[in-house]
Order: structure tokens, then C-alpha cells, then sequence
């Protein structure tokens, strides 16, 4: 954890044997800091968008990565263009690393700019930080079924770390963490699957951890947050119990969107 690349070694293990088995034509990075992540990227790529809203991320890395375009600027503006660019352009977009803005709505913004995609090859979309309680809750959040070619997420791909004591300020914070989505050219037959395979590790982390008072008692909580929660409560109960209602619900919702 002390070199400029900000993820841990399992993540970084992954992230290698993924892309050497992808070996993907196009590939995304949102967040690119000091260009640890995106230079296992850019060596297994064919193309690579590397976006960052620090202007000294192109500067300091553009002539060392030929094969990456840098584009300099707040995600929510530069996302949505290049996505309809890849789109029209016809690239196969089949790699995205989501690392930029970790609050709430920050990494929903982003991920929902990648749902804008619709693939022609499988995409892989990772979001780091899924063990962090805020990214988390925007992975959770977020409406995946919106994209009908989103097949499955899963929350643990790679779990995160619980901080120590050792790391000074931010002891008892829970960072890192790979949430996986798989997006596949053909459409889904049914609901998309979410997966939490370490529920178990990441609840009892977070009874241990600074976040434990995040609780809608709390003034402080997240307002948004529980509002979606209590949204997708509703929803799964409408779905279960009178599925036409929520047919009808939902379609006019989406024509409303
Ligand atoms: C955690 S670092 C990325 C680390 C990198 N992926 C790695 O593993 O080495 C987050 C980066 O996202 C950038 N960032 C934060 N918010 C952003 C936004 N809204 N749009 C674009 N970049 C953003 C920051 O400038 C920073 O360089």
C-alpha cells in the first residue's frame, strides 16, 4: 500500500489476471491518480480512455502510455460524451475501471453513464472501494435493471480491508474492495442478480468501524440514501405481491424517465 498505486494486492492480482485474459480492445478508466492501475491497463489493452479531473494526470503520464487518451475534466461532463462516442464509433468497449469520486452520488453518476453503454462484446465493469459503506450503498442503489444488458453484479469480487490502527487518521474506516458488473451483448431473461458473497464479513467490519452510527436515527445519515433503500424495499414487496401493479408502475416510470 505504499507505492502510487492505491490498491491492495489481491485487487492488484485481479486486476492482472483479468486483463491478461481479456486482453480488452477498449478499455475505461475513471480515476487515474498516479497511473498505478491505469499502466496494467494500458499494457493490456488495445485502447485505453484514461478521464481524471486533474489536468496533471495527462501532463505527467501521456507520453509513457502511447495507447492512452487522456481526457481532463469532471467525470459527470466527460463521461456521458465519450461513452456516445464509443457507441457511435462502433469500439467494443469491454473493460471499465470506475475509481474517481467516491461519494454517493458521485459513483452513481458514474456508474449510470456506463449503463448508458449497450455492449457488442462482454463488458467488465469494476468499481472500487465496494467496502466502503457510502460506494457500497451507490453500487446498491443503483437501478441496473435500467440497462437490460446487465446480467449480474457482485459486491465481493474482491473484499476490501478494514483500516488499522497502524495507519494513523483513518483507523476503523473500511476502503477497497472490487465490485464486479457483467454486461452481455445478448439482453437478460430476468431480474439482474446482485450478489453480496461476503455479507457476513463486510456487516461485521462495519459494527467495528466509524460508520456504525450511520443509522437513520442519525441527523447526520444520508437522507437520499435511505429514501432509495426504503424505495427498493417497496419495490421488491410490490413485485413479489402484485407484480401487474408494479408492471404497470414501472413501465410508466421508465416512459417517464
Ligand atoms: C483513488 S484515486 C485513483 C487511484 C487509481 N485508480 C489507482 O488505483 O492508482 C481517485 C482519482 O479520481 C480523480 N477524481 C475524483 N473525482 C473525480 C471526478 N468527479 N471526475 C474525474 N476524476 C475525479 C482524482 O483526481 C484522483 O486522481
Amino acid at each position: 500500500m505504499h507505492d502510487e498505486w492505491l490498491m491492495t494486492d489481491a485487487e492488484r492480482a485481479t486486476l492482472h489476471s483479468l486483463l491478461t485474459t481479456l486482453k480488452p480492445q477498449c478499455a475505461i478508466e475513471v480515476g487515474v491518480y498516479k497511473a498505478g492501475s491505469l499502466a496494467i491497463l494500458a499494457a493490456h489493452s488495445r485502447k485505453v480512455y484514461a478521464l481524471d479531473k486533474d489536468p496533471a494526470c495527462e501532463s505527467a503520464y501521456a507520453s509513457r502510455f502511447p495507447n492512452v487518451e487522456f481526457i481532463t475534466g469532471l467525470s459527470q461532463n466527460t463521461l456521458p460524451r465519450l461513452i456516445d462516442r464509443i457507441q457511435a464509433s462502433g469500439e467494443a468497449l469491454e473493460f471499465v475501471l470506475i475509481d474517481a469520486d467516491h461519494s454517493v452520488e458521485g459513483v452513481c453518476r458514474d456508474i449510470n453513464n456506463i449503463l448508458r453503454y449497450r455492449p457488442h462484446r462482454p463488458l467488465y465493469l469494476i468499481m472500487h472501494d465496494s467496502f466502503n459503506p457510502e460506494c457500497r450503498g451507490a453500487i446498491m442503489q443503483t437501478d441496473w435493471s435500467s440497462n437490460p444488458h446487465v446480467h449480474m453484479v457482485e459486491l465481493d469480487f474482491v473484499v476490501g480491508r478494514f483500516v488499522t490502527k497502524e495507519e494513523g487518521d483513518s483507523y476503523r474506516q473500511m476502503w477497497c474492495g472490487f465490485a464486479l458488473g457483467i454486461l452481455l451483448p445478448e439482453k437478460r431473461p430476468g431480474d439482474v442478480i446482485l450478489h453480496e458473497n461476503e455479507s457476513l464479513t463486510y456487516q461485521s467490519a462495519l459494527r467495528h468501524s466509524i460508520y456504525r452510527f450511520h443509522r437513520w436515527w442519525n441527523p447526520f445519515y444520508s437522507v437520499p440514501q435511505a429514501a432509495n433503500r426504503a424505495r427498493r424495499t417497496a419495490a421488491r414487496i410490490l413485485r413479489t405481491h402484485a407484480p401487474q401493479l408494479f408492471e404497470s408502475l414501472n413501465a410508466r416510470h421508465k416512459k417517464n424517465v
